[in-house]
């Protein structure tokens, strides 16, 4: 299926590592124009990305350059993908002052502020907007307070936003994992064994998806080829959701 996105002109958040890498990914090999922001000096975009901005996401005073930068290099914006994150443990006592500004800012204020900076730009065409949010936005995870807040806000978000930009055609989405293979996911089992055993007490598919099953999806969510679905939430967990 031809997505129509040739030419279209995306900034892919988080698109150094794991899902935003492969978005981004899919996008270009659909003939995209992607602006990409990293956060490590050292990560990588993809291939044929036409820019790869630096930006720290949980810095307020960063955010809104990320899409000046991107109109520079992309000439305007078609589409945003909202994507980076990083899995934060905490629960309700153990979670600290510090560690709820820096996640909340990171996870959830990010993506309010790009969202609006972009905004003005998607107008000039019906743009998209795809928060890519978590499982655990409506089945908290354990030991996850602030993840599980920061994904739930933007869902809610997502919903009034897409309400508020409907009547001029521009489509709000989230697309959310349940547990995809990613340097974050790396990080939570000791190796592939102990991720394995986990998958198969608690996904009904046994194993965790690869990133690059979530790109094609968020590649359709914000192309021309959606004309009709707004305000929603795909998950994509191998069936991990319990919830009808
Ligand atoms: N993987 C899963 O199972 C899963 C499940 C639910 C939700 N999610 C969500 O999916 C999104 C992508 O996660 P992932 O699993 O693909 O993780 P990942 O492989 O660790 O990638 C995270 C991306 O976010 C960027 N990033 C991290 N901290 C940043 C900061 N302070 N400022 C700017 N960029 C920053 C990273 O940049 P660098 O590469 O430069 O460090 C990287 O591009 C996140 O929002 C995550 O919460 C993932």
């Amino acid at each position: 299926m031809d997505l129509g996105l040739a030419g279209w002109r995306v900034l892919v958040t988080g698109a150094t590592s794991g899902i935003g890498y492969a978005i981004a990914e899919e996008l270009i090999a659909e003939g995209a124009r992607v602006a990409c922001v990293g956060y490590r000096p050292d990560s990588q975009a993809p291939a044929g990305a036409e820019a790869l901005l630096r930006a720290d996401l949980s810095d307020p005073d960063q955010q809104q350059g990320v899409v000046d930068d991107a109109v520079t290099a992309l000439g305007g914006l078609d589409a945003l993908i909202s994507n980076a994150g990083q899995g934060i443990d905490g629960t309700v006592e153990n979670a600290d002052e510090r560690l709820w500004r820096w996640g909340m800012e990171l996870d959830l204020h990010s993506g309010v502020r790009i969202a609006r900076a972009a905004l003005p730009h998607l107008r000039e065409r019906t743009g998209r907007i795809l928060f890519v949010t978590a499982l655990s936005a409506s089945e908290p995870r354990e030991n996850h307070i602030v993840s599980n807040a920061a994904k739930a806000g933007t869902e809610a978000v997502a919903k009034s936003l897409s309400r508020e930009v409907g009547p001029e055609g521009i489509l709000v989405n989230c697309i959310a994992p349940g547990r995809v293979k990613s340097n974050q996911t790396k990080k939570r089992f000791a190796d592939d064994a102990a991720r394995d055993a986990y998958a198969a007490a608690n996904i009904p598919l046994q194993r965790f998806g690869e990133a690059s099953e979530l790109a094609p999806f968020a590649a359709l969510l914000i192309s021309p080829r959606n004309g009709y679905v707004t305000g929603q939430r795909l998950v994509v967990d191998g069936g991990m959701s319990k919830a009808l």
